[in-house]
């Protein structure tokens, strides 16, 4: 039997999910755990780059686990880990931060972004935290890395770091690529459509949370910015309708040419409500789902420690190979 290609992919617990991680990234997770083997880490390792408050970051951990479980993530065919209880991440990325050059981590837009944001904190690990990504994904021979439209960078930086590697070293890591879904890759935030729509945005009414009530998020989508025309139409001069059209039709399964046809003539209050509701009827079962889940700690703490023994012993074999494709001493 041909062996199936490897997934990695992983969120940072640095705030709610939204619903810019779940049309970006986690919707396609389900969709390729059939097809694939995947394996999913709450990047718990990555978020404490910005200050974290501990008891907050320990509770937010379990939750972004739960939140891949409540959307669909199967453990029975996927592997569910946090990246903590794998030592071997911060292994390699040490071997890795030897192979990433200076020049090429202070042109990642994500850190300058960060560095401006929190300024206060530019510590060393906000800079190598590509390095860290790129070890996360190497480790593990992935083939694909299914991620929204702003990790793009680092994964690019992730298969010149392998390319470097290999060429130094002799065949060592699979290449990987982006796996990036044909809509909802960018989504923006409902209050200003220029940005992304982000966790760490403080107006909660511009991001949609995964487990907001129904009443929410319709309201949410009620209040969205849109423009002063009443044209349901994507187009570049009106991004908060092209962003609520993106949305709608990453939800249903539409092209946004479907989408705007369905709403063509209709004011911007009943396209809104539509939208609002199609969201709303999308993440209803996700709320209930992730209800049970929260009742029945002892199945997921079981879930995370299976995880990260089955991830631990994939990833101890590349990390094996590393070493002494470098010249360390074996033990
Ligand atoms: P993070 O935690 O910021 O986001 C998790 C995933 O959600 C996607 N995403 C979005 N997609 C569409 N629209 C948006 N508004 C939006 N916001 C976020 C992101 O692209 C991502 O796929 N560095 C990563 C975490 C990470 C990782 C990895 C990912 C660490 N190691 C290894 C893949 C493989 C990050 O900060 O994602």
């Amino acid at each position: 039997m041909e062996e199936k290609k490897r997934i990695f992919s992983g969120m940072q617990p640095s705030g709610e999910l939204t619903l810019g991680n779940y049309l970006g990234a986690l919707k396609n997770w389900i969709k390729l755990q059939d097809e694939y083997d995947c394996m999913y880490s709450v990047m718990n390792m990555h978020a404490i780059t910005v200050r974290q408050e501990p008891a907050e970051l320990r509770k937010r951990s379990m939750e972004v686990l739960m939140q891949y479980m409540a959307c669909g993530i199967d453990p029975e065919k996927s592997i569910l880990f946090f990246q903590s209880h794998v030592p071997a991440h911060a292994e390699l990325a040490w071997v890795l931060s030897c192979n990433a050059q200076m020049g090429e981590l202070s042109r990642m837009t994500q850190f300058k972004d960060k560095s401006k944001k929190h300024a206060d904190n530019i510590n060393a690990g906000l800079f190598t935290y590509p390095v860290l990504m790129a070890a996360d994904i190497l480790l593990y021979q992935a083939d694909l890395v299914p991620v929204g439209n702003d990790q793009l960078q680092h994964i690019e930086l992730t298969r010149d770091i392998a390319n470097r590697f290999n060429h130094h070293y002799g065949d060592t890591f699979t290449v990987p690529e982006p796996y990036i879904g044909k809509a909802g890759a960018r989504v923006m935030s409902l209050q200003s459509p220029e940005n992304k729509m982000s966790k760490s945005d403080p107006n909660p009414n511009g991001y949609v949370w995964l487990l907001d009530p129904e009443e929410v998020i319709i309201k949410k989508f009620k209040r969205a910015v849109t423009d002063s025309e009443s044209e349901v139409r994507a187009s570049e001069d009106k991004p908060g309708v092209t962003n609520l059209l993106t949305i709608y039709a990453a939800v249903t399964g539409k092209t946004v040419e479907e989408a705007e046809k369905e709403f063509a003539g209709q004011g911007y209050g009943t396209f809104k409500q539509a939208v609002g509701e199609a969201v709303a009827a999308e993440l209803a079962p996700v709320r209930k789902r992730y209800e049970e889940l929260a009742k029945d700690k002892a199945y997921v703490e079981e879930v995370y420690k299976k995880g990260a023994e089955t991830a631990a012993k994939i990833a101890y074999k590349t990390l094996g190979k590393v070493y002494r494709k470098i010249g360390f001493v074996a033990r």
